[in-house]
């Protein structure tokens, strides 16, 4: 298969994790007989400094030029620390997001065997859990009228029907190729627009006879993931709603830089670790490379590469368990790998299997 892929390293850690994405997409290029040709872009605080906007027009045409994008992370603590800054670089991924019609993002959240420890939450409480949130993109207070002075200050939380139908449809045809199990989590005892979100849902239910679909509020979602994390199969639920339980549910899993995630909608789709740049780390040879390398993974299965996801996968399970493993889940008393040894090994074991 021929795929033109937009790459877009962003700040901080994000250019020594996409460097190990691209030779894992490279390796499996070779071993499978595809041919993958990269176009690299400027967004983030790189993109700022270079031409005064996180997403630039060039960047844009090289996505929607693209059959998929592959993006690491932006974010820079010169931005972090300035609450007055006009221009950010996270407002390049939601500009990016926008302009491309991402509407549905979708972070699975697995579980590694070997580094339950590492999580938070007991053992026996997480394993086996295996569920995926879907996150509603382009829309609610992040994109909704904003106001601001200095006595006053409001974001709108809105939602129009098609908005609603269109990731509902995502979510309930996930679950069916899942465990037909659905769960849509509003706040809909309090918000106008959590409950045209519930309705909608119940209107479509019909739709999907073999789907269960339940429904739970936010609070009480964001407790049950932590005590019953077992019980989801497919979450999916707005957009703030869904930005603060992913990176609850990152957590629980051992390491935030192991999830991968998609972004799909009506143009090109996006892959990216659910992680942000980590700009502590930038140029240290630190940070874990398995959330690129995974959504690397997710993009190949997006397009049907099914045994070239599955064998990526392989390979990153046998990093793990050969204790080939960055600082943060390193074994006890044993060696800590770099981001560039960490990728070797999976280019090695891909090349070798
Ligand atoms: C995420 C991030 C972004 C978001 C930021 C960087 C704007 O936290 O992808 O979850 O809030 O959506
Ligand atoms: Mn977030």
């Amino acid at each position: 298969m021929k795929l033109k892929i937009a790459v877009l390293p962003g700040d901080g850690i994000g250019p020594e994790i996409m460097k190990q994405g691209v030779a894992v997409m490279d390796v499996i290029a070779d071993k499978f007989g595809h041919e993958f040709t990269y176009q690299e872009a400027l967004c983030g605080a790189h993109a700022i400094d270079a031409v005064g906007n996180p997403y630039p027009d060039e960047t844009h045409e090289v996505c929607m030029n693209a059959d998929a994008v592959l993006f690491a992370a932006v974010g820079d603590l010169r931005f972090d620390n300035d609450p007055t800054a006009k221009v950010r670089p996270e407002q390049g991924l939601l500009a990016m997001r926008k302009k491309l019609g991402l509407f549905a993002n979708v972070r699975p959240v697995a579980t590694f065997d070997c580094l339950l420890h590492k999580s938070p939450l007991k053992d026996e409480l997480l394993k086996g859990a295996d569920f995926v949130v879907i996150r509603e993109l382009t829309g609610g207070m992040y994109f909704g009228e904003k106001y601001q002075d200095n006595d006053k200050a409001y974001d709108t939380d809105i939602y129009t029907r098609p908005e609603i139908e269109r990731i509902l449809k995502v979510a309930f045809e996930t679950a069916q190729k899942r465990r037909k199990h659905l769960t849509v989590v509003d706040k809909a005892n309090v918000l106008a627009s959590s409950r045209l979100w519930r309705q909608i849902a119940k209107e479509m239910e019909p739709q999907y006879p073999d789907v269960n679909t339940d429904y739970m509020f936010i609070d009480n979602a964001s407790m049950r993931v932590l005590t019953e994390p077992r019980f989801f199969d497919v979450v999916v639920t707005e957009n703030t709603f869904g930005d603060i339980l992913t990176d609850e549910t990152s957590c629980i899993t051992g390491s935030m830089g192991l999830q991968p995630s998609s972004s799909l909608g009506e143009h090109t789709p996006l892959f990216e670790p659910v992680h942000g740049s980590w700009p502590q780390a930038a140029g240290k040879n630190l940070a874990n490379p398995l959330a690129e390398i995974l959504s690397a993974a997710m993009l190949l299965e997006h397009f049907g590469l099914n045994k070239e996801g599955a064998l990526i996968r392989e390979a990153v399970n046998a990093s793990l368990d050969a204790n080939v493993r960055t600082p943060e889940i390193q074994v006890e008393g044993g060696k800590a790998y770099g981001t560039k040894e960490v990728g070797a090994w999976i280019v090695d074991y891909i090349k070798k299997a």
